[in-house]
């Protein structure tokens, strides 16, 4: 089911803050950022090598990533798996009993469409799968 790691999810108070310590630091190239009003996040990523490192900060303290912040501090949120066919995995969780946040697949930053899985069924790390344009036949 899963093609790679697509990308890892940062909980950060301060994007641009962020962004600048990554660019400063370990030289890499962080894109512009891009809000997802519906999950109440502003996003942005940086490349390394195949998979990417991915920065979200909240927009309102009440969103999930909001209130993660408020629990657990910065540090590391989510991380993502690229799927070939994000419908077909999630029905496949769902019948073999794995707890989703998402049953049906949504639209998050750069148009990707994806969904989470609860973290209480992944052993504590939320995950995300995503579908990438490209991989549509
Ligand atoms: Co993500």
């Amino acid at each position: 089911m899963l093609k790679k790691i697509y990308h890892l999810g940062y909980a950060v108070e301060d994007i641009a803050a962020a962004a600048r310590f990554y660019e400063e630091h370990f030289g890499v190239q962080v894109g512009e950022p891009e809000e997802v009003a519906e999950q109440g996040i502003v996003a942005t990523m940086f490349e390394v090598g195949e998979s990417m490192v991915e920065l979200v900060q909240p927009t309102r303290p009440d969103s999930p990533v909001g209130r993660f912040l408020q629990k657990r501090g910065e540090g590391f949120h989510h991380v993502a798996f690229q799927v070939e066919d994000l419908q077909a995995s999630l029905k496949e969780l769902k019948e073999s009993g794995v707890e989703l946040i998402d049953e049906e697949p949504r639209v998050g930053a750069s148009g990707a469409r994806m969904a989470f899985v609860h973290p209480k069924g992944a052993h504590g790390v939320l995950t995300e799968l995503v579908e990438l344009p490209s991989d549509k036949r």
